[in-house]
Formats: structure tokens, C-alpha cells, sequence
């Protein structure tokens, strides 16, 4: 099986679904550029049909980037599915990502309709989709919660309707990373043409298993996964594209990579937090503002012996110019003589142990310890 992991970007429709986040078409089209030189091998571009603005964003977008696909979400229905073809016809290469509920919850409550009909729409759609473009992807929402047998079914018969790519959402971010993972492995096991198509996982972070959803489906067989920058996504969002990517270039083991240049994912991060007005938490994996601080003595004297004692990734892999040795009242000797290094105070043991002291004096009163408070420090004491 191929090692390629696809990634399919969904910041600029599942990530703007955010409450007080939405950007208008300008500001899309700056992220969609920044994707492409990001890497990302699919850009979702929006759901034309929902409103004037999304369709504009993806006629805009497409005729904006050119590596990557740009995709168009639709139901499945024919008035989406035909503005999805109108808002794609700029694109260099381009993709329609339609389809329907998987799950009995929705089939009951949402469409109050039954299996059979729900699968004869899914086939419909996929074959209408496919008089218009070549590229296909079908998602049977909330497939988390699905019956697997019925699943199964449906990914044949959508596989046998053209679909290129079959989306396997955790809509609600209901499953455990082995169950997802079970639910992946039971379709390679039991759908007899899965091989003809490709395989994406779409997780969502209600309880926290976004991202080891996302690699569950991965190690199963799962050949695409749908992120966002920062896991932004409606509720607890979804999964992070810079953990799914630092995962796998981190577990060379799993043998899966990406064409994602990693050096570019903090810069990404900081527009699409900015523009969306949607600060990262500071202990956000990767990303945040404490990732590579280190605050306690002994973390930050193992640091500054060997990054490697404390650090799993080089923070210059993804955009951060060095590790952060941050001056608190936990901080031990070696971070002090770091920080003093850094800003050209050599400094004699016997030093080092009085200015000590009146630092941790100072970082009793103040959270943290900056440059300016450390000149003040060593003019004080005639250093
Ligand atoms: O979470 C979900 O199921 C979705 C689909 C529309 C792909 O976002
Ligand atoms: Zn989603």
C-alpha cells in the first residue's frame, strides 16, 4: 500500500464554521495561497450553495492556486451539486465532496427516512457529481456512530458509482481510536473494491480523540485526513493539521509521510489565528505559545545540556527559531547563566550564586523574569 498520506484541507469550510471566525473572500484567498505553499495536496474551498460569499471564496480560490485540488462540499442534491460545479469551473484541478448520513441517528432523526433510500440517494449523487468532474469524493456523515455492515455497503456501492475518495467522518467525535481504527479495518476487510478508491478519515475533537482518530484510521489503511490549522472546527474543532503532520514525521515507524514543508506550519498557524480571530491555547501541541518553553530547573538544565533530553521535535522543523528557557521562580542556576549568556554577561560561579538569590527574590514577586529585569539585576549588584 502506498505510504503517501493526502492531506485535504478543511480550514476554509469545516474550520470557519466557528462562531465569530468567518473570513470574508480576500482573506480566504491570502490562507488558500499560504496552504499551497504549505503543501496541503486538497484545499476545501466551502460549500457554494450555502451562501453568495462561500460560492464567490471558491471561484476565487480556484482561480487562485494551482497545485493542489480545490473541493466544493455539497449535499446530495442537485441544486448543490450543480453550484459546486458553477463555483468550481476556475479550478485547475478540481473535486466535489458531496453526500449524506451514514449513521441510523441520522437516517431516523435527520432525514426520517430509511436505509435503502438514503443508499439510493448516495448512488445518485455520486453519479450525478460524476457527469461533471472526474473527481468524486463521497462522506457518509457520521460514520463514527454508523452500523459497520451498513457502512460497508454504502462504500462499496458508492465505489461503484464512481467515487474516487470515500470519506469516513467521526462526525460527532463519538469513537475510540481503536474502534475508529476497527471501523477502517473492517471496510479494507469487507468491501470488495475499496482498493479502486482512497480512504479519508474526518475526526472531530469532542472529547479529545481527534487527532488519535485521525492516526488510528491511518495505521488501518486510511490514505487521506481531513484537518484543519490549528484543529479549528465547529465545538472542540477538528483534527490538527500540525499534529497529524509532526506525527508522522516524528513515528518514522509508521512509514507514512506527507508533502507537507513542515518549516512553514508556526508561520500558517499565526495568520489563520489572526485573521480568525481565534487565539491558540498556550499549551496547544506544536503550535502554542508554551510548546517549546521550558520553565522548571531540572527541564531547563537537561535542555540546555542536550535539546533532546526534553525535546521531541526540533522547533526549527516547524517555523520556531529556538527553544524558550523561560525565568520563573522555578528556574535553577543553568537557566539563569543561559539566559545571562544570551544576553553577553559572562559570569563566575560566586556571581552567580548571589545574583541567584536576588532573582529568585525578584521571580517571587513577578511570574516572570525578562532581559530587562536581568540588566537591572546585574547593574544592581555591579556585575
Ligand atoms: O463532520 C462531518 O461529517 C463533515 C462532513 C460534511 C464531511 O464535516
Ligand atoms: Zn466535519
Amino acid at each position: 500500500m502506498e505510504n503517501k498520506v493526502y492531506i485535504f484541507d478543511t480550514t476554509l469550510r469545516d474550520g470557519e464554521q466557528v462562531p465569530g471566525c468567518q473570513l470574508n473572500t480576500e482573506e480566504k484567498v491570502i490562507i488558500a495561497k499560504e496552504l499551497e505553499k504549505l503543501g496541503v495536496d486538497v484545499i476545501e474551498a466551502g460549500f457554494p450553495i450555502s451562501s453568495p460569499g462561500d460560492f464567490n471564496s471558491v471561484i476565487e480560490i480556484s482561480k487562485a492556486v494551482k497545485n493542489p485540488i480545490v473541493c466544493a462540499l455539497t449535499r446530495a442534491k442537485k441544486e448543490d451539486i450543480e453550484a459546486a460545479v458553477e463555483s468550481l469551473k476556475y479550478a485547475k484541478k478540481k473535486r466535489i465532496h458531496t453526500g449524506i448520513g451514514s449513521s441510523d441517528t441520522h437516517i431516523q432523526y435527520k432525514f426520517k427516512s430509511t436505509r435503502e433510500k438514503v443508499l439510493e440517494q448516495a448512488v445518485w449523487a455520486v453519479k450525478y457529481a460524476k457527469k461533471f468532474v472526474d473527481d468524486v469524493e463521497f462522506y457518509a456523515e457520521d460514520a463514527g456512530r454508523a452500523d459497520k455492515e451498513f457502512l460497508a455497503k454504502m462504500v462499496e456501492e458508492i465505489i461503484k458509482a464512481g467515487a474516487t475518495v470515500v470519506n469516513i467522518p467521526d462526525t460527532t467525535g463519538y469513537c475510540l481510536p481503536q474502534d475508529f481504527g476497527g471501523k477502517i479495518k473492517y471496510l479494507f476487510e469487507n468491501v470488495k473494491n475499496i482498493h479502486k478508491a482512497i480512504i479519508s478519515v474526518h475526526c472531530h475533537n469532542d472529547l479529545g480523540m481527534a487527532t488519535a482518530n485521525t492516526i488510528s484510521g491511518l495505521i488501518n489503511g486510511a490514505r487521506q485526513a481531513e484537518v484543519t490549522v490549528n484543529g479549528i472546527g465547529e465545538r472542540a474543532g477538528n483534527t490538527s493539521l500540525e499534529e497529524i503532520t509532526m506525527i508522522l514525521k516524528t513515528h518514522k515507524k509508521l512509514d507514512l509521510e506527507t508533502g507537507i514543508n513542515t518549516k512553514k506550519i508556526y508561520d500558517i498557524s499565526q495568520k489563520v489565528s489572526k485573521m480568525m480571530n481565534m487565539p491558540i491555547q498556550k499549551n496547544k501541541a506544536i503550535v502554542g505559545a508554551n510548546a517549546f518553553a521550558h520553565s522548571s530547573g531540572i527541564h531547563q538544565d537537561g535542555i540546555i545540556k542536550q535539546r533532546e533530553n526534553y525535546e521531541i521535535i526540533d522547533p526549527k522543523d516547524v517555523g520556531i527559531d529556538k527553544s524558550k528557557i523561560v525565568l520563573t521562580a522555578r528556574s535553577g542556576r543553568a537557566a539563569l547563566k543561559y539566559r545571562l549568556r544570551n544576553l553577553k554577561y559572562e559570569i563566575k560561579q560566586e556571581h552567580l550564586n548571589i545574583i541567584y538569590k536576588k532573582f529568585l527574590n525578584l521571580a517571587d514577586e513577578k511570574k516572570e523574569i525578562n532581559d530587562q529585569d536581568l540588566r537591572i539585576l546585574m547593574i544592581q549588584n555591579n556585575l
